[in-house]
């Protein structure tokens, strides 16, 4: 198996020089996404890839934490944002899995592109539930592979048979809206802009 911080340590640059596929959908998420903020905000954001979004949301809230299990990520993560002066987002190199975070901490988690390539993503949906505050929401931004075409079920399938990539985890956005209310979130905002993009949704822990 490929190891999943080896992957993408070596795609971090070049991940950091490509544009977002779709700017129009990715403004109307953030757009949305900062509907639910407000200034005195803790925030999490997990897999914050180069930092882009967090870099973006920093000035709605007081305070952003960005992991990443990349290095790479990371670091090029906070070379953009000691450029642009922004104080208060805190980077680290974290998997989900080993990062520590007390209960109901936080206001907002952002989970973005990110759940499918975990192997256990119903288990992150629960750990980010236990560390919101009531009242706090998950958004996350996630391709249900299940639903989609299938050369692209066939292309996560082969990739998982042949080790080539990390493993990607293939559920649909029923079984993601499941997972997410098992727990206890309420879905406060969904949005599919297409068949094969990312599904986008807002949980929130009841107050
Ligand atoms: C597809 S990129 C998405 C990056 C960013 N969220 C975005 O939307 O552009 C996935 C990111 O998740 C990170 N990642 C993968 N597995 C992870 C894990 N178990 N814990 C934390 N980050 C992880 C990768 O290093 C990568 O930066």
């Amino acid at each position: 198996m490929v190891q999943s911080e080896k992957f993408w340590d070596r795609l971090a640059s070049r991940y950091s020089r490509t544009p977002v596929s779709d700017d129009a959908v990715y403004q109307k998420k953030l757009q949305v996404t900062r509907e639910y903020f407000r200034p005195d905000m803790e925030v999490l954001e997990f897999g914050c890839g180069t930092g882009s979004t967090a870099i973006v949301h920093a000035a709605y809230v007081k305070h952003i934490r960005a992991i990443d299990i990349s290095a790479n990520m990371i670091e090029i993560a906070q070379g953009k944002a000691d450029a642009k002066g922004i104080g208060n987002i805190t980077f680290a190199r974290s998997s989900v899995d080993e990062f520590e975070m007390a209960d109901q901490t936080l206001d907002a988690v952002l989970g973005l592109n990110i759940l499918h390539l975990l192997d256990h993503w119903d288990k992150a949906v629960a750990r980010v539930y236990s560390m919101l505050k009531p009242g706090g929401v998950f958004v996350s931004s996630t391709a249900c592979i299940a639903d989609m075409n299938m050369l692209y079920r066939f292309i996560a399938s082969l990739g998982n048979f042949l080790l080539l990539i990390p493993r990607v985890s293939v559920f649909t956005s029923r079984e993601l809206e499941d997972s997410l209310t098992s727990v206890g979130f309420e879905i406060d905002h969904r949005w599919h802009p297409a068949k094969n993009k990312a599904v986008f949704v807002v949980a929130k822990k009841p107050e």
